[in-house]
């Protein structure tokens, strides 16, 4: 199928035929599919008819080659013109073989892992039938009392900026030639992160240059790396909701970036412009989105059942539902499906390459890399002692954390199974629930704690939550699980807690009543080996926070690169009083962005810079020397932030630029030189313009964001 022979094919179809392209239906509403397609969303009735599914042009949430080699087959018989129907899933951290949630990949700052992690979803749903991934989701989050902070990879802009990157080239690589890979959909278009009060599909409303400066480069990131696919958000955004957002989304992401591909509406997003209070009824809403530049109607049914009208009304011109249905076929084309519907469907490699020993390996490394060491008093790495295990996650399989639909507890390798491999004889008690106990299921921790020399208690929140609708306003660890920690931690042993969780949580006291504290996220299906090989080092922990970890909910947002105020409270003449401060916590964050130990100690030497001035043609070099200076291997994620210190708008106190991964050998010392460019002092001036300013800038090197060393320098015209 050429372009010429789309074009044709769109000019032999009928209106009907058409707006059925702009209609996504979940997998229930097909013929030869089980009910059991994935429900991520309000079921209501769509008033359609046979015929309208018939036409439809997507399906949300089907898997398995066999039901959906089914579903195309049975749906091309009945279709008049035989196009294919495409098939989208939300495939976000694994498919089967779960990765950590996206905030632990985070962690890692592992691009290699995070895009193989991606490479080998979409292998997993490819051969299971699926052409698009709704991933990956780049919502910059800096509130953890939203659910959803889980499934982006945190708070900071380059790092997330430079994640999507590597997602998308995971799923997609060469969509058109490679085997094994899927459309990627970036999501949620745009600044679904920051919704008020951290509560999930609330308000959204942010200056442009907030907007342009924080919330948009990781969107842009992706489709800069080729992402097929766009999704809009729920919220509103100054005012007006995404989904019928045109200045966004027509004008901005349309016309500005020049995203040519398709855009699909958060499931329901189009009739929900009815209670956000824009649209009186679904043909205004209908009106509204696709004006705006929405071309898939995720299920509802404003389209299918209103265009055509608006189009005999002349409220909208045919070329504009023509437009919309040409990138859908499109789509369909670059995925090769007018050729062959069932792409990579294929039973026998579904067998052969789903949670295969390679990608459990990956699973297993990449969660490794990803769990971040907040504390250690000289406890971790366990040796083969006599070890407790108890809390309510240490023998749970609810490890995968959201948006793990397709993984199975009985591939889940838990925490217990883990631990067993290394310590046969692990003494094991729950302890309590996730959230209510009883004083004989804690004395039964309490009695196996008094057999050992050292307890492991694994605590946490239920992966429900978190994730979408898993808004918390109090964000501690349930009390009945610090009640747990507390009472372990009065037999007066060394105790380790591990943290399963999907966002920062207010931890205070269990840092306070821990002796090492891991934080494990939700690690995917290899959970389980990946902790064990943490705790009894393996593996040396290397992970560092992507997300700020609050000292408490009152200060949320706290996020590192925040902008000075005009009473710092750290200034040499800053007043008792009058300083932008809290009289009941600490401004910064417990745990801030970039910290996470190591079982190796590394020391870093005074920071060199190249010169004292730099132009637009003359980069700077940066050098540090960093040394391990213990007996044990290890990895350190060097940093490098920027300060910009007189600008036209306020510049933040630092911005992440850079980092470098290294990998020391004991004792070893290694130069890591980073280069600064003009380009990386560049940022978004009250014009809008994106552009660096001549000036003083200070820049910063160290293991985290607050432990640093720095030194200034210009940058001359
Ligand atoms: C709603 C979620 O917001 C979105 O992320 C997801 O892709 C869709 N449902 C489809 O499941």
């Amino acid at each position: 199928m050429n372009d010429h022979q789309l074009k044709e094919l769109l000019n032999e179809m009928t209106l009907e035929e058409k707006t059925g392209q702009l209609m996504q239906l979940a997998t229930p509403f097909f013929k030869g599919a089980s009910d059991s397609g994935q429900i991520t969303g309000p079921m209501q009735d769509m008033g359609i008819n046979d015929k309208d599914i018939i036409n439809a042009g997507s399906v949300l949430g089907a898997s398995g080659a066999k039901e959906i080699k089914n579903i195309q087959k049975k749906y091309l018989e009945s279709s008049r013109l035989n196009i294919p129907l495409l098939f989208m899933s939300d495939i976000v951290h694994g498919f089967k073989t779960i990765f950590p949630v996206p905030l632990a990949i985070g962690c890692s700052w592992d691009m290699e892992l995070a895009e193989k992690s991606a490479e080998i979803a979409a292998k997993e749903a490819a051969v299971s039938g699926v052409h698009v991934s709704f991933a990956p989701m780049v919502d910059l989050s800096r509130d953890p009392r939203w659910g959803r902070v889980m499934e982006s990879t945190g708070e900071d802009v380059f790092l997330n900026s430079t994640f999507a990157r590597a997602f998308v080239r995971g799923f997609q690589g060469n969509l058109e030639s490679d085997k094994y890979k899927v459309a990627s959909c970036v999501k949620h278009f745009a600044a679904y992160g920051a919704p008020e009060g951290g509560r999930d599909y609330n308000t959204v409303d942010m200056s442009e240059w907030m907007l342009r400066e924080s919330y948009l480069p990781a969107y842009k990131a992706a489709l800069d790396e080729g992402c097929e696919m766009v999704m809009t958000a729920f919220n509103i955004l100054n005012g007006i909701p995404s989904t019928g957002n045109k200045a966004l989304m027509r004008d901005l992401l349309r016309k500005e970036w020049g995203f040519d591909g398709v855009l699909i509406s958060d499931w329901g997003a189009v009739k929900e412009l009815l209670p956000h209070g824009v649209a009186a009824n679904e043909k205004e809403a209908a009106e509204q989105a696709l004006k705006a530049g929405v071309d898939i109607e995720m299920m509802t049914s404003c389209y299918v059942n209103h265009l055509s009208e608006l189009i005999e009304e002349g409220k909208i011109t045919e070329d504009l539902l023509d437009e919309a249905v040409l990138r859908i076929l499109t789509l369909k084309k670059k995925l090769g499906l007018f050729e062959n519907p069932h792409r990579f469907a294929n039973e026998e490699e579904e067998k052969e390459f789903i949670l295969s020993s390679e990608h459990r390996a990956a699973a297993r490394e990449l969660a490794s890399k990803s769990i971040v060491l907040l504390k250690n008093e000289k406890v971790l790495p366990l040796k083969k002692e006599k070890i407790a295990l108890v809390g309510p996650f240490s023998m749970s399989t609810d490890i995968l954390g959201p948006w793990s639909w397709a993984g199975a507890p009985e591939d889940t390798i838990t925490l217990d199974q883990g631990m067993k491999n290394y310590v046969a004889d692990l003494l094991t008690a729950d302890g309590c629930d996730i959230e209510t106990g009883s004083e004989k299921t804690l004395q039964e921790a309490v009695e196996k704690a008094k057999q050992a020399d050292k307890i492991v208690v694994a605590l946490g929140e239920r992966s429900d939550m978190s994730g979408e609708a898993g808004s918390r306003a109090d964000i501690r660890i349930p009390e009945v699980q610090v009640d747990l920690l507390k009472k372990i931690k009065e037999l007066g042993k060394p105790v380790v807690a591990v943290l399963f969780n999907g966002r920062p949580l207010d931890i205070k006291e269990v840092m306070e009543h821990a002796d090492a504290v891991v934080e494990a996220w939700y690690p995917g299906t290899e959970g389980g080996h990946a902790l064990a090989d943490i705790l009894f080092g393996k593996v040396n922990p290397s992970a560092k926070l992507s997300m700020s970890f609050p000292y408490s909910v009152g200060q949320v947002p706290v996020y590192y690169n925040h902008y000075n105020t005009g009473r710092p409270k750290d200034a040499p003449d800053a007043q008792v009083r009058y300083v932008s401060q809290y009289l009941d916590a600490p401004n910064e964050a417990l745990l801030p962005f970039g910290y996470g130990l190591s079982y190796s100690t590394f020391a870093y030497s005074t920071l060199e810079i190249s010169a004292e001035t730099m132009t637009k043609d003359e980069p700077l070099i940066i050098s540090i020397e960093v040394k391990n200076t213990s007996g044990t291997a290890g990895e350190e994620i060097v940093q490098l932030y920027v300060r910009d210190l007189i600008g036209q708008v306020v510049r933040p106190l630092k911005e992440l630029k850079d980092f470098q991964k290294i990998h020391l050998e004991a004792g070893e010392t290694q130069q890591v030189n980073f280069t600064i460019t003009e380009e990386q002092l560049r940022y978004i001036h009250p014009d809008m313009e994106y552009k660096s300013d001549a000036g003083e800038f200070e820049v910063f090197v160290g293991g985290n964001s607050q432990d640093v060393q720095s030194k200034r320098f210009t940058l001359i015209d």
